[in-house]
């Protein structure tokens, strides 16, 4: 027997009854009822109840007795129909079972560090074992999804006439954003290649090569502290494409999440997704990937407070602020103690303090409501919709810094009340018209929002040329034809248009303090690719680790991943990153210095 089975633990039902088929599996649940043995037998496709009679088969009983959890064997037997009351509707082989004429234990199992059927709430212990722990159903059924998702991309691609190609992973340094492993050269000692961190530059030269629509599953490494929905070790649904335009993106990518959703989920997501411009999603949520479903909207009040008694309201409005509220709907129940890690949170985040009112018993409850006048409480009702239990929370401050605090405040609260979409639920969102550029005061220079290579706006192109060397103030605002899909208040894709001119790339590399020097030990390659005929082009990418969250419904990037590192970068299951043997370092021309 070739494969040692003749079905998988999914298969036989109640019209096999009477055939004699073999499986092969681990052992999830052995029961010794007087004798008689029954055995859950499980595969990746599902379960078989097995049965060992001692009266019909003696000694295939007896070796029964001795089977432990996970120990992995091959039965043969008859398959027959359970006894009545004795089927189990949950499973699929649940109105038959196996008759064990046939027993060979091909492994025996130990005892497992931990129950497969357990919650464990030490990761590192199911990161240890992770080869147990994607036995797990749920696991299972993640690694299942991830398949089905990719499968459903690449069928989506080829049929929009796009080519899988792949690109180096040991690629040159770039300033894209992140950090970057190195990885030394043994033939070319004291040199580096740096993991790619995406495949940005190759795919705009495969463009500038004539391939027209390129697509790649591509992994990306980051050398970045890890978070919930952040790994150094990435996949990316990778896409370039020539001759299009923002809206030629946009359908492409509504039409593969479409695909997406349908074929992993079957759920059909409707088109075309709404889109925000980086400017209103700030002004409404405070955050450039808004859940819109979460509500709670910014309201703007300048106009109601322009002539508030209360001096910091006033105050900032006469500064060239902002005064902005939104309605926590129905948290006046929210205690003191919040009220306060709240306002430690704003303040982390660069406000003076947070206003609120708590609207219960039919009274304002707040400090700063003996400063309104009737007519900005009439005003403040009818713009939040104010209403008996609801809790107002206030920004008065420059609008980015109010912005940006009530976007995290927005979001604790979220956290607070227990607001999260439902199950299957996606609110898919388009941001347009990013901000090209950002000062780092750190760093006291500009830096690109989204990476160098993205395109300015047409009419925002002027900005950057005016002033000399330039305008700070122009720069501030020129926007970029950058993109990013967000899905449930998450970052899932971003991309834009690139610059294909050589003379507005150097340009941009000069705004971003890379001088020409720089630029010929950078980009040698793109400025002389530009110059030689490239066309028009754009493109995206797409986490698909975080889509897999989404998907599978974890809020655990770790748990789409079949064997991801630790929150430290670690792999607990082989131990890497290990130490290097003497050998190793002296090929390549290397020596650690042991920290102290
Ligand atoms: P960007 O850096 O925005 O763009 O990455 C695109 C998408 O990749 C996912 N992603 C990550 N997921 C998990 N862990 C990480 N550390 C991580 N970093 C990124 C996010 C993100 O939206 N080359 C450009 C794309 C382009 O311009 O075409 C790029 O890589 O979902
Ligand atoms: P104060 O008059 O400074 O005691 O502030 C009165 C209330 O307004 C307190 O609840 C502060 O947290 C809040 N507050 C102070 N400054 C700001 C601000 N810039 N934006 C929003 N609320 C503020």
């Amino acid at each position: 027997m070739p494969f040692y089975r003749t079905h998988h633990c999914n298969a036989i039902r109640s019209t096999d009854a009477g055939a004699t088929v073999t499986i092969a599996g681990w052992v999830d649940s052995p029961r010794d009822h007087g004798g008689v043995i029954f055995i859950d037998l499980r595969d990746r496709e599902g379960i078989t109840q097995v049965v060992f009679r001692p009266e019909e088969n003696p000694e295939a009983a007896h070796a029964a007795h001795a089977l432990r959890t996970e120990d992995v064997i091959q039965v043969t037997g008859r398959v027959a129909p359970r006894l009545p009351g004795t089927e189990n509707p949950k499973l699929a082989t649940g109105e038959v079972e196996l008759v064990a004429s046939e027993l060979h234990i091909l492994n025996k199992s130990e005892p497992l560090p931990f129950p497969l059927d357990a919650d464990i709430s030490n990761e590192d212990v199911r990161l240890t074992h992770r080869y147990l722990d994607l036995r797990r159903p749920a696991m299972l059924r993640n690694m299942k999804l991830r398949h089905k998702a990719i499968q459903a991309v690449r069928n989506y691609m080829d049929a929009q006439g796009f080519l899988e190609i792949e690109t180096p992973v040991l690629a040159k340094s770039t300033p894209e954003g992140a950090r970057e492993f190195l990885v030394p050269s043994r033939v070319m000692p004291g040199q580096f290649y740096a993991l790619s961190q995406s495949p940005q530059q190759y795919k705009q030269l495969l463009m500038v090569a004539g391939l027209d629509r390129y697509f790649q599953i591509a992994r990306c490494f980051r050398d970045e502290d890890p978070r919930s929905d952040r790994i150094i070790e990435l996949t990316q649904i990778d896409v370039e494409m020539s001759f299009v335009d923002v809206e030629g993106i946009i359908a492409l990518s509504e039409g593969l999440f479409q695909a997406i959703f349908q074929a992993a989920l079957g759920v059909e997501l409707e088109t075309p997704f709404p889109r925000l411009t980086w400017r209103q999603a700030m002004d409404r949520f405070g955050s450039d990937k808004p859940d819109p479903s979460l509500g709670m909207e910014f309201v703007d009040l300048g106009d109601v407070f322009k002539e508030s008694a209360f001096k910091v309201f006033r105050g900032a409005l006469d500064a060239g602020g902002v005064v902005k509220a939104f309605n926590a709907k129905g948290f006046a129940s929210v205690t003191t103690g919040q009220i306060n890690d709240l306002t430690a949170l704003a303040q982390k985040h660069g406000a003076k303090g947070l206003a609120y009112i708590k609207v219960e018993n039919g009274t304002w409850k707040s400090p700063i409501v003996k400063f309104f006048t009737e007519t900005e409480k009439k005003s403040l009702t009818e713009r939040l919709k104010i209403e008996e239990g609801d809790l107002i929370l206030f920004g008065a401050d420059t609008w980015a810094t109010v912005c940006h605090v009530l976007g995290r405040i927005r979001l604790r609260v979220a956290e607070l009340t227990g607001r999260k979409p439902a199950a299957n639920q996606f609110t898919c969102l388009w941001i347009t018209e990013f901000p090209l550029l950002e000062y780092s005061a750190e760093d006291r220079k500009w830096n690109a929002v989204h990476h160098p290579f993205t395109r300015p706006m047409a009419e925002d192109v002027p900005l950057l040329y005016a002033g000399d060397p330039f305008d700070e103030n122009a720069l501030a605002c020129v926007r970029a034809e950058a993109y990013d899909i967000v899905i449930n208040g998450m970052e899932i894709g971003g991309g834009s248009i690139r610059i294909h001119e050589r003379d507005l790339q150097q340009k941009i590399f000069h705004v971003l303090g890379i001088s020409e020097e720089r630029q010929q030990i950078l980009f040698p390659h793109l400025l002389r690719a530009f110059a030689h005929g490239a066309p028009p082009h754009g493109g995206i990418a797409f986490g698909v680790d975080r889509l897999m969250m989404l998907l599978c419904g974890t809020e655990n990037i770790r748990d789409t991943v079949a064997f991801p590192k630790n929150n430290r970068g670690q792999d607990l299951m082989v131990g890497s990153p290990s130490e290097p043997e003497p050998h190793q370092l002296r090929e390549l021309s290397l020596s650690v210095r042991k920290r102290e």
